[in-house]
């Protein structure tokens, strides 16, 4: 009988590891087409009717228009009401100004694809062929989200997940992958557990009263109000939570705008908070604030203090991610698949991993034989295109894994 799986599982992943190579110039073709046309984050029109054209040709069904440029593809095996699972790709590009020589790079001005969501959604409609292909070997549905709105707040999958897309048929659990610079291509990598931290903006006021810098006693000086603010709240964070729940406060930008000798009216400070609990990351917005609207009125000033909520923490299902990395590890070999770990940024596939089990991975992209090329959100990233092979083959094994189990 073990002997029996075996074959059938080594039948299986050769089956779709030819697949893939057949369709990875055609997949290559179609990301270098989404790279030199990227769209930024809700405006992913020409990327949504690419890939809605796509999928009609491969004979796919879908839906597109929710949330006005995502889409959702359905594709259905034996007994397609056993069970569905989720597969996921993000569509957006960022507000960067490409500087790489690629032959395909963006056309479109200040506008890169330099987070990889082009090879996730390239990527993603590869998988569709493989599983379209074999859909008459496997029992359940696969349900193929392409999202828009990764990068800006609120987030493509929270708005996704208001629309509807985790019901008729609802999934029982989503995979994801992200392109990984720090790993090379043909490589992946993943993490049960907390994963990615939650993210909130904070945009705070203070309000003071600027005058002459030689007679400080007639202002209210908001730059020494900020001082003590951004001091007060790092000691804050760093004693209030415990050091074993991961938390950060960083402020980016202060601004007050007054000269040597003139102290102006107010200073406004911008930065970032994140956190691996909701509790804290709630309770720990109530105390920055109560601190500084205090130390701020304490010194005959004011405070203004805004938290733009950001993504909730990415926590990886225990049981879904081991079953991923043991079948990544049947697909690629023990030694293409890495640990990772915890990460200070923020996703919003998160949105989806509080809903239900959610398993999101790690695709290596780097050519390390080659000249290091820049990090995500740089504007010459480049990626090694044997990712996509990696990519596409792997997330179809993925998918018919988690339907068998
Ligand atoms: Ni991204």
């Amino acid at each position: 009988m073990q002997a029996e799986w075996l074959f059938l599982v080594k039948m299986m992943i050769e089956k779709i590891k030819k697949i893939a190579t057949q369709n990875k110039e055609h997949i290559i073709e179609v990301r270098r087409a989404i790279h030199a046309n990227p769209e930024l984050s809700f405006e992913e029109y020409e990327t949504c009717e690419l890939v809605s054209k796509f999928l009609t040709d491969a004979g796919i069904k879908h839906e597109k228009g929710i949330v006005k440029t995502g889409i959702v593809a359905i594709i259905e095996g034996n007994n397609p009401s056993s069970k569905t699972i989720a597969l996921r790709a993000d569509l957006d590009a960022l507000p960067i100004q490409e500087t790489t020589d690629l032959s395909f790079k963006s056309k479109n001005e200040g506008k890169m694809h330099a987070c990889g969501h082009d090879v996730h959604t390239s990527s993603l409609l590869g998988t569709a062929l493989i599983l379209h292909e074999l859909r008459n070997e496997f029992e359940g549905t696969v349900k193929l989200i392409f999202q828009p709105g990764e990068e800006i707040i609120p987030g493509g999958a929270k708005l996704m997940i208001e629309e509807g897309v985790l019901q008729n048929p609802a999934p029982i659990n989503i995979i994801g992958q992200h392109v990984y610079p720090e790993l090379e291509a043909g490589k992946v990598g993943f993490k049960p557990g907390m994963y990615m931290a939650s993210a909130d903006e904070l945009h705070v006021k203070i309000i003071g009263k600027g005058g002459h810098a030689a007679l400080p006693h007639k202002t209210i000086d908001p730059l020494l109000i900020a001082s003590h603010i951004i001091i007060s709240l790092q000691q804050l964070i760093s004693r209030r939570v415990s050091p074993y729940s991961p938390s950060v406060l960083s402020f980016g930008s202060i601004h007050g705008g007054g000269s040597t000798n003139i102290i102006p009216n107010e200073v406004n400070l911008k930065g970032t908070f994140r956190a691996f609990n909701e509790e804290w990351r709630e309770e720990a917005h109530d105390l920055m604030i109560n601190m500084a609207e205090s130390i701020a009125e304490g010194m005959g000033g004011k405070c203004e203090f805004e938290v733009r909520k950001g993504y909730p923490f990415l926590v990886n299902d225990d049981e879904l991610t081991k079953m991923s990395k043991n079948a990544a590890i049947e697909f690629l070999g023990a030694e293409n698949v890495i640990d990772l770990d915890l990460r200070m940024t923020a996703e919003d596939f998160a949105y989806y991993s509080q809903v239900i089990p959610a398993c999101f991975y790690r695709l290596g992209t780097s050519d390390f034989s080659k000249a290091p090329t820049g990090g995500l959100h740089t504007s010459n990233f480049i990626v090694d295109e044997k990712a996509l092979e990696t990519g596409m083959g792997l997330m179809a094994y993925l998918a018919l894994v988690d339907l068998k189990n």
